[in-house]
């Protein structure tokens, strides 16, 4: 059975908020206030949430299928402001990647991240960059094996909770 990666559309809303909370419960529940992981899955991963961000046309959804399931998620945000570090512009933000639990240390990863990068090249960038939890060493060092480097420190919000994240930016002309 061969992986594929599509295009996420609004009507993906509904299994993509079930893919994604299940999958950030199993990454990150652990790291938060049980108040700060709720309000965090409202606000970002949920079913409403995923329908406006879907909607919203400054986002790129892939979905990875492999036979019937879903092997993984990735959200580009080909508009926003990019931190000050990013020089190489223009540069799309990968503002989400999350591979399922089940398929992890499967090359899952490695084939949707390939698919990113493509298209992020098509759409005339010159970066990638992201944000990722500096206590997630799994991530760091998929991420750095993708070439990405760790070239700054931001903030992330988790609810009320501001944790340490790294700014990861890959040069995709290299
Ligand atoms: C990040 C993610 C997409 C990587 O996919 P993956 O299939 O795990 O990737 P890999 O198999 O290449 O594993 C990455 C590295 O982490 C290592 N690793 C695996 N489990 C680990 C753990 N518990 N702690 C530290 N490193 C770990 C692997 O050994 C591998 O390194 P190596 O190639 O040097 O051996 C996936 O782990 C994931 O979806 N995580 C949860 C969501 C997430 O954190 N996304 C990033 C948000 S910014």
């Amino acid at each position: 059975m061969e992986l594929s990666v599509r295009f996420a559309v609004p009507a993906d809303a509904a299994s993509l908020g079930e893919f994604m909370t299940r999958n950030f419960l199993a990454a990150y529940a652990h790291t938060a206030s049980p108040e700060n992981v709720r309000r965090a899955i409202a606000d970002n991963y949920a079913e409403a949430a995923q329908q406006r961000q879907l909607s919203d046309q400054k986002n790129l959804g892939l979905i990875a299928v492999y036979g019937e399931d879903w092997a993984g998620h990735a959200l580009m945000t080909l508009a926003g402001a990019a931190p000050e570090p990013v020089v190489l512009r223009p540069a799309i933000e990968l503002a989400r990647f999350y591979v399922d639990t089940r398929f992890h240390g499967c090359g899952v990863a490695q084939e949707l991240m390939a698919r990113v990068k493509q298209v992020a090249l098509q759409r005339g960038a010159a970066s990638l960059w992201l944000s990722v939890a500096q206590s997630s060493q799994q991530a760091i060092r998929f991420y750095q094996k993708e070439g990405f480097r760790i070239s700054g420190e931001l903030i992330y919000m988790f609810g009320d909770d501001p944790k340490d994240d790294w700014l990861m930016i890959c040069d995709l002309s290299a």
